[in-house]
């Protein structure tokens, strides 16, 4: 079978899987060709990741597995393999190569596919912690992100929503499937819709994890956890910051400071890493922000400042989260991790909006890096690796025998 990349407006509907591996491969060879950090005695060794298939968490599993921490890794995602209907996610592929390339390396990589807000899937991450990993993890990163989450009082769903909290937005959103940026009014969100957005994205989920985990005894004395936010410019503000996300995003910064007073007898300690804003299979999907993604591209590209999901997330663990100077993470005045730092710096910026104001659906190609923007959508799902030969049959037994 011959896989082409089938897009729906934003979302994916095929994968590639020997892009897959390509893309996971590329990730690695970025680690191990960086220059080892002194960061101490302290870097991870176990380290459990929710989310670990794709963006932040399969990037920040990348950097503790093969860089200097040579960390063993246990990562939770929600992803299907290959079916009669479909060849399955890029996240599914993405944990079989992960733990194909680790295991060469002689580290444990396990991989629970499973929905992180189950029981089920809570029970078996402390087995799997248990027998495979000594008994207990040094590092817990929580990157979730999702539109639905389980509530067990009533069995329904919580479903977040993208929106503006108070007045509506306009804006663009881009098309991938059509090569496009339209026009969209995102009207305000209502209390219902901003209070199951702060169940789903918030820190209630984390908390619970970190709770169950200490819980279960599987959390080692000193142990750190750290998850993942977004601030933006004020020119983002209304449709994310003061929107929806946002309030989450608030959310989980107050979980933060609960889970550092509730850890303290562990000597555990709580993060928030704010990064910068990137092209992932979530991110693509907030509305309005496309326009801002392009100019950024753009501007950071010309100044030699471009991040991906990998070039983040070694920089957060190796510069700022463990550092040389006695093991103190890097903060702002709010304790907050600043990985957005190139992003928001004043000249990227005053660059960026001069671009924003002017990117409208007859010139966004030339105005934003919408080329970068669709490699890197492309890229994530397995699509567009100059070293694969697309032009090559897969097999789909072969496919089909591949377990994460
Ligand atoms: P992503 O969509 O690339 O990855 C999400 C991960 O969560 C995947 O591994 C997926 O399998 C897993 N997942 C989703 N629902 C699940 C469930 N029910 N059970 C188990 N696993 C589940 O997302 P991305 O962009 O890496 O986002 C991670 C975090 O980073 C989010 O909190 C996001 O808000 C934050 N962030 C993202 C930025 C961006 O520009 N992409 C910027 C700043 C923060």
């Amino acid at each position: 079978m011959i896989i082409k990349p089938v897009v729906q407006g934003v979302v994916a509907r095929t994968c590639h899987p020997v892009g897959c591996k390509q893309a996971v491969k590329n990730q690695i060879n970025y680690v191990t060709q960086q220059t080892p950090a002194q960061t101490g005695s302290t870097l991870p060794k176990r380290v459990l990741i929710l989310g670990a298939s794709s963006g932040f968490g399969l990037s920040a599993r990348t950097a503790l597995a093969f860089g200097a921490a040579k960390a063993d890794t246990l990562g939770v995602s929600f992803e299907r393999g290959i079916s009669d209907k479909s060849v399955g996610s890029a996240g599914w592929y993405n944990n079989i190569w992960f733990r194909e390339f680790a295991e060469q390396e002689g580290r444990f990589a396990g991989n629970i596919v499973g929905d992180a807000f189950s029981s089920q899937t809570r029970e078996q991450v402390v087995d799997a912690i248990k027998t495979h990993m000594g008994g207990s993890v040094d590092l817990v990163i929580y990157s979730l992100a999702t539109g639905v989450r389980p509530n067990p009082a009533t069995g329904d769903f919580w479903r977040s929503v993208i929106k503006p909290v108070g007045e509506p937005v306009t804006g663009y959103s881009v098309n991938i499937e059509k090569g496009t940026l339209e026009s969209v009014t995102m009207p305000p969100a209502s209390r219902e819709e901003i209070e199951a957005t702060e169940k789903v994205m918030g820190g209630e989920d984390w908390q619970d994890w970190i709770g169950w985990l200490a819980g279960q005894g599987v959390l080692a004395d000193g142990f750190r956890t750290v998850a993942f936010s977004y601030i933006g410019p004020e020119q983002t503000h209304a449709l994310y910051h003061h929107g929806t996300l946002g309030y989450a995003k608030a959310h989980l910064h107050k979980t933060k400071d609960e889970l550092n007073q509730k850890m303290a007898s562990l000597n555990g300690k709580a993060d928030i890493a704010v990064c910068k804003a990137l092209v992932t299979k979530a991110s693509v999907f907030i509305p309005g922000l496309a326009p801002y993604l392009l100019a950024l591209m753009n501007v950071m590209k010309q100044q030699g400042t471009h991040e991906t999901c990998i070039e983040q997330m070694y920089r957060l663990f190796y510069e700022r989260f463990y550092t040389s100077s006695n093991d103190s993470t890097v903060t702002d005045s709010n304790g907050l991790i600043r990985m957005d730092d190139w992003e928001l710096s004043p000249d990227t910026q005053s660059k960026t909006i001069a671009l924003l104001e002017q990117i409208n659906p007859g010139n966004f190609r030339q105005m934003g890096d919408y080329e970068g923007f669709v490699k890197e959508f492309m890229q994530i799902n397995g699509f567009f690796h100059p070293e694969v030969d697309y032009s090559q049959p897969l097999n789909l037994a072969e496919l089909k025998s591949l377990i994460p």
